[in-house]
């Protein structure tokens, strides 16, 4: 065949004629399915390896960890020759792809993290598995925080977020509605699991910058982020709601283009199902919804799954462009999935989709993208190019070497040891109280107590607040404060970190921070 890699167009394979994506509709998002073993990576790769091509960045998760070959040039394995020739692919030629691995563990990448006011409850109640009752007071203490503008960054930031709306439970009921110690209590809990799973390596900074996701290398290719998603798959809620996150951010941050000549940006949400696994019918929409506007930003959305039936219908007729391996059909329920699968297709009159489905060979799929006008191609059996890049998983020294040469690291390596608000804000309000409890003991010692005043400025019917220049504040506690002294520096902590932000803080659809924060 003459050549088959055009510049407006990705090579998926061969059926009758060569399969092609058109760039133009790669914001119009996909669907790759099929069963263990038939395929699905590989289609993945070559997908990847095709946008990063024409100049588009890509993200995917990894998580099988075989998906990081995509950083060294690919070896002739036979069946990539036999393949090769099977399709008459006569410009194959083996390549390595500008590749940068991230790890939430920052183990094998570099660490991708964010803050807590970022993320957002509800993202945050779905990743601590909170009730309806939980989630409403974890929305609450969210809003107090982002009415009073409180950043917070870490786990530690939550925790004395909670304890400051604890102590203040009252005034706080009265204004958002109740909250109950109790829930509050099995809120700290859901927490401490989390960082029993290692949450805090998740949340704090350096946060994530979009813009580190959108990179192009200098021979302007698309750089492929490639999340190592091994270990992360062993907390598949974590795992589904980190990268809806980042999909939220994509959405919030970018501006409209409407449809660009090529994406922005396409983003792989491998292992989809888990995203829905006993979601919430509110979250599902809220997906459903991101989905469909994020197209309008360049982004294109491609799920990975094993069944088209783990994807809502509403978020599954989004999908356009379509990679359908082989499904099993052993029970029912595969018998109605096969069903589902095909009835998604344009059919051919040249055979039966369904039977089709249950035949494919491996690296064989049914193909139907959008074609000139936005209708969907006729079904299409095709067998699926081999990748250029290898096939299999990069050795720890190779992942060593592409991690020393990667544009990122210098920004996101080095575990921060600033300072953040809550140490600074923590010692000194632990100061604060100690300098108290030394007053009240000389009070004691001369038996004539003196009854604060509380003329300072500093204070202004409620705690006392610090100012970054003042120092220690004049002002003293009331005397029938009986709050611990850890208390103290907790609620000072979450209160003054007010001043980083210092207005109302505006969320988005699915309560990550919104565009022009
Ligand atoms: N396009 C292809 N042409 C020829 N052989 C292929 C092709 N795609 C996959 N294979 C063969 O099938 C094997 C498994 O493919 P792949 O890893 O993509 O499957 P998968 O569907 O991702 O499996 P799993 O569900 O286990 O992750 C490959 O190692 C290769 O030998
Ligand atoms: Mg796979």
């Amino acid at each position: 065949m003459p050549n088959l890699l055009l510049d407006d167009r990705l090579f998926i394979g061969a059926s009758t004629k060569p399969e092609y994506l058109l760039l133009k509709y790669g914001n119009r998002h996909g669907l790759v399915t099929g069963a263990t073993g038939t395929g699905k990576t590989v289609t993945l790769q070559g997908l990847a390896e095709g946008f990063s091509r024409a100049g588009v960045p890509v993200f995917c998760a990894d998580v099988k960890g075989d998906l990081s070959g995509l950083a060294m040039t690919g070896e002739a394995k036979e069946w990539i020759t036999k393949r090769v020739e099977e399709i008459g692919f006569e410009d194959y030629k083996t390549d390595q792809y500008p590749t940068i691995f991230w790890d939430l563990f920052g183990r094998q990448g570099h660490p991708v993290r964010t803050t807590i006011s970022e993320m957002g409850p509800l993202l945050l109640s779905r990743i601590l598995d909170l009730n309806a009752t939980q989630e409403g007071v974890l929305n609450i203490a969210f809003k107090y925080a982002d009415d009073n503008g409180l950043l917070l960054l870490d786990l530690k930031d939550l925790r004395a977020l909670l304890i400051e709306v604890e102590a203040n439970s009252k005034t706080i009921s009265a204004t958002y509605g109740n909250v109950a110690t109790a829930t509050i209590g099995a809120v700290q809990r859901a927490l401490l699991v989390l960082e029993q799973q290692g949450g805090e390596n998740f949340f704090g900074e350096q946060a994530l910058k979009i813009s580190d996701l959108m990179r192009t290398h200098t021979d302007g290719r698309g750089m492929i982020s490639v999340l190592m998603a091994d270990q992360l798959m062993q907390s598949p809620r974590l795992y589904a709601t980190f990268l809806l996150w980042m999909l939220s951010e994509l959405f919030e941050e970018l501006p409209e283009v409407g449809d660009p000549a090529k994406p922005k940006l396409v983003f792989f949400f491998d292992e989809a199902h888990l995203l829905f696994d006993d979601a919430p019918k509110a979250l599902v929409d809220k997906v459903e919804q991101v989905v469909k506007l994020v197209r309008s930003k360049g982004v294109g959305v491609y799920f990975v799954t094993q069944n088209p039936i783990d994807i809502p219908d509403n978020v599954l007729s989004q999908l356009s462009n379509r990679v359908q391996h082989a499904l099993r059909a052993y029970t029912p329920r595969d018998q109605k999935a096969v069903r589902v699968a095909a009835e998604t297709f344009r059919a051919n009159p040249s055979f039966d989709t369904e039977e089709a489905i249950t035949q494919l060979a491996v690296g064989e799929a049914l193909v139907s993208v959008l074609e000139d006008k936005g209708i969907p191609s006729i079904v299409e059996r095709t067998f699926i190019r081999p990748p250029f890049s290898r096939v299999g998983p990069i050795t720890p020294e190779e992942r060593k070497a592409v991690m020393a040469n990667s544009p990122v690291g210098i920004v996101y390596d080095k575990a921060e040891d600033r300072e953040s608000a809550y140490e600074v804000l923590t010692r000194k309000a632990r100061q604060q109280a100690e300098a108290e409890e030394a007053r009240r003991a000389e009070e004691a010692a001369a038996k004539a107590p003196q009854r604060p005043t509380y003329e300072d400025d500093n204070y202004r019917g409620g705690p006392p607040r610090y100012r970054e220049d003042s120092g220690p504040p004049k002002s003293k506690p009331r005397a029938s404060n009986r709050q611990t002294v850890a208390e103290a520096a907790m609620k000072s902590a979450a209160r003054s970190m007010a001043s980083q932000l210092g207005r109302a803080i505006v969320r988005g659809i699915l309560g990550s921070l919104s565009r022009g924060r």
